[in-house]
Parts: structure tokens; sequence; C-alpha cells
């Protein structure tokens, strides 16, 4: 019988990664979720590698001190940055990344032709080099950075004329050369899906690794035992290092319910979550 009730720890630079606690949250009914954003140093996609690493490592740190059994690194760019330090420093600790999901967009193309669209840091990792190396055999992948898109995303700018301009800019040009697949490889830009479908059209599948993450979660936990009791009480918390009341308002209106948001400080390199 399953009986760890402990909870399990989600970070992304923002609102990004709620896209991800949701699909877990329905995927794991059970599992109490704690979620930080870090919303004072969002976007990290501009950031270097090193900078991103050193903060996922002290917010690791402070979801560790809240007695998380796994961490769901839930922003692309933190694990392109981070994953591989994070597992080394805590070996005893499951650790789930997000990376750009190039596998099934290969196995679905008709024209050959994916894109991708991340951020800046993403592209240039280690990681998205070994995945396009692993996968896209065959296909011609397309990337995409798209800077300034997650500050559209965080400022609310969901579906307007100015975020709708600067996706065109983007989309149209690997449209034009066949993509019949795109990857969400940063975790803010299923937020905005409807307005990449309308760009898109109906002949674009949309790739966002989301669903795959919490599968992988739920097998990690079986595997390791480390599921919640059957009749645990969701007890989540969420916190943002920017204001709580802004965030809870972005929560709001991508549909989720207006839970409270605490405070979270850094000081000196360190996190604290009260
Ligand atoms: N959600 C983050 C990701 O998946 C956004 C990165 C950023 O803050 O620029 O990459």
């Amino acid at each position: 019988m399953p009986s760890d009730s402990r909870p399990i720890g989600i970070f992304d630079s923002g609102i990004g990664g709620l896209t991800v606690m949701n699909t877990m949250r329905q995927a794991l009914p059970r599992e109490r979720l704690l979620y930080f954003g870090d919303t004072l140093h969002v976007p990290y996609g501009p950031r270097t590698l090193e900078e991103v690493r050193a903060f996922s490592i002290a917010i690791a740190e402070a979801l560790l001190g809240k007695g998380c059994k796994l961490i769901v690194i839930a922003c692309n760019t933190a694990s392109a940055a981070a994953l591989a330090e994070l597992r080394q420093r805590w070996p005893e600790v499951p650790f789930v990344g997000m990376e750009p999901a190039v596998k099934p967009a290969v196995e679905q193309t008709h024209t050959g032709v994916v894109g991708v669209i991340a951020t800046v840091a993403t592209f240039q990792s280690e990681l998205y080099a070994s995945v396009v190396d692993r996968f896209a055999a065959g296909v011609k992948v397309l990337h995409q950075p798209c800077p300034g898109l997650v500050k559209q995303i965080e400022a609310g700018e969901f579906d307007t004329p100015a975020t709708e301009a600067l996706l065109r800019g983007w989309l149209e040009p690997m449209l034009a050369q066949g993509i019949d697949a795109l990857v969400l490889g940063c975790t803010h830009y299923p937020i905005i899906r409807p307005l990449i479908e309308r760009i898109l059209g109906r002949g674009v599948r949309i790739i966002d690794p989301a669903p795959a993450v919490a599968r992988q979660v739920a097998r990690l936990l079986r595997e390791r035992g480390l599921e919640a009791p059957p009749h645990a009480m969701d007890g989540s918390i969420i916190w943002t290092s920017g204001n709580p009341e802004g965030f809870q308002k972005m929560m709001v209106r991508m549909g989720m319910p207006p839970v409270a948001v605490g405070q979270a400080v850094w000081t000196d390199g360190s996190l604290s979550l009260v």
C-alpha cells in the first residue's frame, strides 16, 4: 500500500510551469504539489546557463527543505542548465526535467520538417543538442528562439496584437518551409496555445511534453514506492518571488482556482519559502 505523503516540488521561472502543474494535478490527484515561480528573475531564457544553474540549485535546496520527495523542473531552460547538476548533487532524489519533445514530432511528421520553439538558452544547451542527435535522424528540424515571448506572457498578453505579431514573425517562415509539427519547447508557450493554433491552422500538430512528464512522474513514484496514500488530502502551496497578487491573477486567467500565493524571498543567493 503506497504511503508517502511528502509533497512533490515543481519550479519554473514564472507562470509557465503551472501548465505542467495542471497536467500533474489531473494525472496525480492524490499528490500534494508545492510550486515555486521565480518571477523576480523571469525570464531565464536570455540569462547564461551558469546563472540559471545557480538559481536552480538554490530553488531545489529550498524545496527539499520543505520535505519534497521528488522535484519536477517545469522549465526547459532550467532543465537544460541544471538537470545534470541537480542529479549529481542529490543522487537520492528523483528529478524530472523537461526537454523539447523532438522525438514525438519526428515520429508524427509526414512532410519531414518539424519546428521547435524555445528560449535562446535552451537552444544553446547540450541537452537540446543531444535530443536532436538522438531523435531527429532523417528529418529537418527548424529551431526558432522566441526572445521576448515569455515576457509578453508574464505580462498577461496572451492574445494581443503585439504577441500575435511576434509569433507570426517566427511561425510563418516555418510554415513556409513546410512544418507539420511544432514542439512547444518552453512551458510558458502552452498558455498561448489558442493563438499559436490560430496562426498555424489545422495542418500542424502542436506538441506539448507536459503529459509525458506527468506520466514519467507517475512511473517513478510507483517504481520507488513513493505514491501518496489513497485518501491523501490536497494541500498544495504556491510561492512566487514576485508579486503574489499579480501571480494569483495570472493563475485565475489560466483557469486555475484562486488559491493563496505565498511570498518567497531571495537573500544572498539563497531562497526562503515561508
Ligand atoms: N518556462 C521557461 C522554459 O520552459 C521559460 C524560460 C524563461 O523564463 O525565459 O524555458
